[in-house]
C-alpha cells in the first residue's frame, strides 16, 4: 500500500518493481494534484497496462507520472528517453558510438517499419520497388509492403541449416526479382519469428557485403534482440557488425535497426512502442522521415516510460534491482525451459519435427499429416497446418498459428508453437506445470492424428 499522504491506495499483483528514471519525470513541471486524477490513472497505469507489473516510485515521483502520461511529447519522442535509448544502444555495442539524434521513438517496431517503407517511391512494372522479405516471417510486414505500393520478394530460410541465411538463396531471389521489379530494401529479423534463430557474425558479414554490392538498404528488425536463450550463442547487432566491417561498409551501408517494448523480458506489446535507429540515411530522407513522423502521433508518455524501464533497467546497488533482477532471470530461465520441453516433445511425436530453438518464444514445427487426414483437408478445403490448428483447437482449447500465416505456399506444411507461458494457448499460463499440461494436451492429439505416418523427412 503506497501513498497513504495522498490517499491513494495501490495494491500489486505481483512482486515485480521496476524503476523509473527520474529524469522521465522532471521533464516536465506539474503542480496541483488532483486526486481523482491520480486514483483513474494509477490504475490505468499500474493495473491493467503494465500488466500485473508494478512501477516502483516514490511518492515524490507518483504525483509526476501521473500527469505526466496525459501530456503531449516531443514529436520525436522525449529526450531523455532518446538519450537513454542511445546509451542502451552503445553499452550492447560494446561502446560504438550511438548519437540520441539518431534514434526515432515509434508506435511500436510496426509503426518504425511502416515509417521507413513510406522513404519509398514505388513505381509501377519493371521499376516497383521490390523489398527482399525472410520465409517463413510474420505476416503483418509482408501486408505493410503491399499496403505501400512495392512487390514482396521471398528469400527462404534454410530449415535443414537451423532456419540460417543462406546467401546462395538470397542471390537467386535478387536476381529472380530483377527480371520483373527493382529490389532496394532488404528485411531481415535477427533473431527469427518464428523460426527462433540467431545470426552468426559470419552470415551478418556476407549480408551486409551484399548490400553493399547491390545497393540494398538494409531494414534490421531486432525486436527479440534481448531473448536469446540458446546454448552457446548470443545476440549481435547489425550496426556492431557494420562498424567493425572497415570503412568502405561502416560509412556507406544504409541501415535501420527497430527495437520494442512488445518483445523481450517485458512483452508489453499493448503500450505500442519502440524505436528506429538511422546508420549511414541520406540526410534527404531523414529530412523526409521527420516530416513523416511530425505529421503522425508520437508515442503515448506511458508507452515511453516502459521503454524507458527497458533500455535503463536498475543496475547492481539500486533499490528495485534484486527483485527486478530475479523476475528477469525467472523469466528467461521459463522460456529456456519451455523451449526445451516443447522440442523435446514435439520431435518425440510422428508428423512433428522442429529445430532447437536459441531465441524469441517460438517453436516452428514442420507438420507432414498421414494420407487420411489429408484426405479429410482436401474435402474441407483446407491447408494441412490450417486442419491441424483447428482440429486441436477444437479437441483441446489450444490456439496456435498455421504455417500458411508465415508466407509458406511451397508444399511445405508448418505449424508454429509458442513458449511462452501466457502466451503458448488462450489460457494464461504463467506457471510450469500449465505448460507441461498444454504440451501433453497437444501431445496426446498428435498421437491419435498421426499415429499412422512415417517420420518427416527433408
Ligand atoms: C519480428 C517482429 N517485428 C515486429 C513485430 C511487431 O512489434 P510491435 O508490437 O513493436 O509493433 C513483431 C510482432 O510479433 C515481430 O515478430
Amino acid at each position: 500500500l503506497w501513498g497513504a499522504e495522498h490517499s491513494v491506495a495501490v495494491l500489486p499483483r505481483s512482486e515485480t518493481h521496476y524503476h523509473v528514471s527520474l529524469e522521465i519525470l522532471n521533464h516536465f513541471h506539474f503542480s496541483n494534484l488532483n486526486l481523482k486524477l491520480i486514483c483513474l490513472r494509477l490504475l490505468f497505469l499500474f493495473d491493467y497496462n503494465l500488466n500485473d507489473r508494478l512501477l516502483l516510485v516514490n511518492l515524490e515521483t507518483v504525483s509526476h507520472l501521473i500527469f505526466l502520461t496525459g501530456c503531449y511529447s516531443e514529436d520525436f519522442g522525449i529526450s531523455c528517453v532518446r538519450r537513454n535509448v542511445a546509451r542502451f544502444i552503445e553499452e550492447r555495442d560494446g561502446g560504438i558510438a550511438c548519437d540520441r539524434e539518431n534514434i526515432y521513438i515509434t508506435n511500436g517496431a510496426t509503426n518504425g517499419l511502416q515509417l521507413i517503407l513510406r522513404l519509398f517511391e514505388y513505381g509501377k512494372g519493371p521499376s516497383q520497388t521490390g523489398v527482399l522479405v525472410p520465409v517463413p516471417s510474420y505476416t503483418r510486414f509482408r501486408l505493410m509492403v503491399l499496403e505501400a505500393g512495392g512487390v514482396n520478394v521471398p528469400y527462404y530460410l534454410n530449415e535443414g541449416h537451423s532456419w540460417a541465411l543462406d546467401m546462395t538463396e538470397m542471390k537467386r531471389a535478387l536476381k529472380c526479382a530483377r527480371e520483373h521489379c527493382s529490389p532496394k530494401i532488404l528485411y531481415l529479423i535477427n533473431p527469427g519469428n518464428p523460426t527462433g534463430q540467431v545470426m552468426s557474425r559470419k552470415t551478418m558479414e556476407g549480408v551486409i557485403k551484399f548490400a553493399a554490392e547491390e545497393k540494398l538498404f538494409l531494414v534490421a528488425d531486432e525486436v527479440y534482440q534481448d531473448q536469446v536463450f540458446g546454448d552457446n550463442c548470443s545476440f549481435l547487432s547489425f550496426k556492431k557488425v557494420l562498424f567493425e566491417m572497415g570503412s568502405e561498409y561502416r560509412d556507406n551501408v544504409e541501415l535501420v535497426s527497430l527495437n520494442s517494448v512488445s518483445k523481450a523480458y517485458l512483452g508489453e506489446c499493448g503500450f505500442r512502442c519502440g524505436y528506429l535507429e538511422t546508420i549511414n540515411i541520406d540526410p534527404e530522407a531523414i529530412t523526409q522521415l521527420r516530416i513523416l513522423i511530425t505529421s503522425s502521433s508520437f508515442p503515448s508518455i506511458s508507452g515511453q516510460i516502459v521503454l524507458d524501464i527497458l533500455m535503463k533497467p536498475p543496475q547492481p546497488g539500486e533499490p528495485s534491482y534484486e527483485i527486478f533482477n530475479k523476475e528477469k532471470t525467472f523469466i528467461m530461465n521459463t522460456l529456456a525451459r519451455n523451449s526445451k520441453l516443447a522440442v523435446q516433445t514435439i520431435n518425440a511425436l510422428p508428423g512433428l519435427r522442429c529445430n532447437p530453438i536459441q531465441a524469441s518464444m517460438f517453436c516452428y514445427t514442420r507438420l507432414e499429416l498421414p494420407s487420411k487426414a489429408l484426405e479429410q483437408c482436401k474435402a474441407l478445403d483446407l491447408y494441412p497446418g490450417l486442419f491441424y490448428c483447428m482440429q486441436l483447437l477444437e479437441e483441446t482449447g489450444i490456439v496456435l498459428d498455421p504455417g500458411t500465416g508465415f508466407g509458406e505456399n511451397d508444399g511445405r506444411d508448418h505449424i508454429r508453437y509458442m513458449n511462452r507461458p501466457e502466451c503458448f494457448c488462450c489460457l494464461e499460463f504463467q506457471i510450469y506445470p500449465k505448460i507441461v499440461e498444454a504440451l501433453e494436451a497437444a501431445e496426446k492429439f498428435s498421437k491419435s492424428l498421426l499415429a499412422q505416418r512415417t517420420p518427416v523427412t527433408n
